[in-house]
């Protein structure tokens, strides 16, 4: 009989379903929210609310588009942590209250290692997954990591922001030039017609493997400042050459540490993911950085990139085999310490 899990995903502002078959994706529905563009930022009250209304038709969609039956369903996975809190608790309790209605397992997920195991995500048989042990880079909106996964089940974390994530960065930058949020799309787009080296920003000098990037935050909203005290238009005149300047330190930070990372802890599959691996020059990057080292490099599809369920099912599918299953009494986690 097949494995069919359903993932749930709600840790901040896009509510996702997915089902997979024996660890093949047969749907993944996802309902970004749009109430938090207004606020320029994700508002944690309303994103709980939206995902009351979307969890109900966003399963129903996903079990629709897989043409499974929830009584075929062998488990639910879900994300427990991190996150936000009240978000987490939708997609928690539904999945309790589902799992106990079809008497079927519960299947608890680390948001942060279903991004790493996102490169599982397959849609056929053939599609090719990395080797244990991989590196991935672990770049979003509220994380940035370098993490070892040895296995599905094991993954150390073995550098870390100490302030803001490459996300954050991104965004914060972006609104400085008035752009909507996320700006990081924008921030991408812009930078394919901007000069890399018109504007030079401040880069951390951190000892290890951790990063930083609030100095870099800075030094740019201090450019913008003086900028805009010469000439009222600076702005509108520098936009493309200042995102471009931005996204080019960005990538300079987070290749810096993982060329050290991948000489300390040497492996031959290096992979990215979270919501900063959608970025095009991240994705140039990194792929020019595998070849040059002679690793070979994974690129999420951008679809897995940002937060989904079917990352969350094939995170729940490996621990699934191994019978890890979660206690009903376990609440959802906001921060993750390991
Ligand atoms: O993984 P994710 O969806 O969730 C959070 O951790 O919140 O990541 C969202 C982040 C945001 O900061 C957004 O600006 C960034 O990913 N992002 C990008 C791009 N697409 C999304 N940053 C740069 N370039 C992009 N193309």
């Amino acid at each position: 009989m097949s494995v069919v899990i359903l993932g749930i995903e709600s840790s901040c502002d896009d509510t996702s379903a997915a089902v997979i078959s024996d660890g093949i994706l047969l749907s993944n529905v996802i309902a970004s929210q749009k109430v938090h563009e207004a606020y320029g930022g994700v508002v944690p009250e309303l994103a709980s609310r939206a995902h009351q209304q979307n969890i109900v038709p966003v399963v129903s969609e996903a079990l629709r588009q897989a043409g499974v039956d929830k009584k075929d369903l062998s488990a639910i996975a879900f994300t427990r942590g991190p996150g936000l809190l009240g978000s987490l608790l939708v997609g928690t309790s539904f999945a309790k209250g589902m799992a106990i209605g079809l008497d079927i397992p519960l299947v608890d997920v680390n948001h942060l290692h279903a991004h790493v195991l996102s490169h599982f995500v397959q849609k056929t048989r053939e599609d090719e997954v990395p080797e244990f042990p991989f590196m991935c880079l672990l770049i979003s909106g509220g994380n940035s990591q370098i993490v070892v996964a040895k296995s599905p089940y094991e993954m150390e974390i073995v550098g870390k922001t100490i302030d803001d994530a490459a996300g954050e960065a991104f965004d914060k930058c972006a609104k400085v030039l008035g752009l909507p949020y996320p700006g990081g799309p924008h921030i991408d787009r812009l930078a394919a017609e901007g000069n890399p080296k018109a504007f030079r920003f401040s880069r951390p000098h951190i000892e290890g493997l951790d990063y930083s990037f609030s100095g870099l935050k800075t030094s740019f909203l201090y450019t913008v400042r003086d900028g805009l005290k010469a000439h009222p238009d600076f702005i509108e005149k520098n936009k493309a050459d200042l995102a471009a300047s931005l996204q080019y330190t960005i990538i300079k930070i987070l290749l810096d540490k993982l060329g050290k990372a991948l000489s300390q802890y040497p492996v031959s599959h290096v992979a990215i993911g979270g919501g900063v691996s959608a970025n095009s020059g991240v994705r140039e990057a990194v792929a020019r950085f595998c070849k040059e080292r002679g690793v070979k490099a994974w690129i999420p599809e951008r679809a897995f990139t940002t937060d989904n369920a079917a990352m969350v099912a094939a995170a729940g599918y490996f621990k699934y085999l191994q019978k890890q299953f979660c206690d009903l009494s376990l609440p959802p986690y906001s921060r993750v310490t390991v």
